[in-house]
């Protein structure tokens, strides 16, 4: 298995022995507000399709997510997670020289290895808040075949105006861009930034997590759309029920509501901005706290002086469980990320912060 994850709330559970429900965990990057309220009913309603065979390429759900966004639906795959397609697409794509745009998600990176290619980053430096620089990301881009961008970026929270990213598809036609949207719908105009309606670009895949929106990572869904050459190419490696019964009901159940989709957006969108601001205001004199500015729930923060390891085992003797961002590469032992909740969670993670940066 892949090492290089977040943390693990039965770990700290048992290391604390307390039980798995008394750890808060502020270190995957999910929706606070839980799934939308009917996704638990519809699974109960629909438990029993669990005994019969869900359609093999999930085709209902692919045109559920092409109809939502009107696009062609042959231009769209679901998949196990935007993680299957993230392990595929080096192979699928017969890659050899892929860059990174980091620092970032580590999976891109160890779904190179998984394929014995050793990817190359070009790492934005703090200074300028780890916003690319897109005249050396373009100068690196030229000698790729496969790039990776996540946008609005994990761990760091930069947001990228889709013209640099257009800018960089337009000067390079013959390398893929995989850009990673997963936690787009998080920022407020993320409708009209999405690449996924760019289709006019033959070098261009997007993904779409369903994972971190609508806060179902244990069902396993996410999309790759785009240009259709490439689709085709990763399809040819596509296995049959890739995606489980209950999650296609799920998924099928929001793109049959659509009318549904965008208020649940705005919601989280205005929650996430209330807690964000609230905690960065409030929270403003946590000694030896530096956040970095980004656009996601999700805050990066560099620790003046101390470590991440000991802020993270301090934080969770108080049974909140923060990241570690020691293993990302172009970070290190000085940067922690953490997910904003609720305001009582939120006001418990800035006392624990407060009490661990002081000792
Ligand atoms: C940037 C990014 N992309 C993709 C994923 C994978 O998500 P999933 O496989 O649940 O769609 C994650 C998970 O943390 C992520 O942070």
């Amino acid at each position: 298995m892949i090492i290089g994850h977040g943390g693990n709330k039965t770990a700290l559970a048992r290391e604390l022995g307390c039980h798995v429900d008394e750890v808060v965990d502020m270190s995957a990057n999910i929706n606070p507000l839980g799934p939308p309220e009917r996704i638990i009913q519809v699974i109960r309603d629909h438990v029993s399709t669990i005994q019969q065979l869900p359609e093999p390429d999930a085709r209902s759900m692919v045109q559920g997510f092409a109809r939502y966004h009107g696009i062609d639906p042959g231009t769209v795959i679901a998949g196990n997670g935007t993680t299957w397609f993230i392990y595929t697409l080096p192979l699928a794509l017969q890659a050899q020289h892929v860059l990174i745009l980091g620092p970032t998600y580590s999976d891109y990176a160890d779904a190179c290895r998984m394929h014995h290619i050793e990817p190359e980053f070009w790492i934005a430096p703090p200074e300028t808040g780890f916003v690319p620089d897109l005249e050396s990301v373009s100068n690196k881009a030229a000698h790729a075949d496969l790039v990776f961008v996540c946008n609005p970026n994990n761990p760091t929270g930069v947001l990228l105006d889709p013209s640099v990213i257009i800018t960089l598809l337009q000067r390079h036609p013959r390398t893929c861009f995989v850009v990673d949207e997963s936690y787009l719908p998080f920022v407020a105009d993320g409708d009209d930034r999405s690449l996924v309606h760019a289709g006019e670009y033959a070098n261009l895949l997007v993904l779409s997590s369903m994972s971190k929106i609508f806060a179902i990572p244990g069902l396993r869904t996410g999309f790759l759309s785009g240009a259709t050459g490439l689709i085709e190419k990763v399809r040819s490696y596509s296995q049959p029920w890739n995606v489980n019964a209950l999650a296609q009901v799920v998924i099928n159940d929001i793109y049959n509501h659509p009318e549904q989709i965008v208020p649940f957006y705005k919601k989280t969108r205005a929650f996430i901005a209330r807690e964000k601001h609230w905690f960065l205001k409030e929270q403003a004199d946590i000694p030896g706290l530096v956040p970095v500015a980004g656009h996601t729930g999700f805050v990066l923060a560099r620790l003046q002086y101390h470590t991440a390891p000991q802020v993270c085992r301090r934080v969770g003797q108080d049974r909140i469980l923060i990241r570690d961002c020691t293993n990302f590469h172009g970070l290190n032992y000085r940067f922690v990320r953490f997910s904003l909740k609720d305001r009582e969670n939120n006001r418990k993670l800035g006392v624990s912060l407060k009490k661990a940066l002081s000792q």
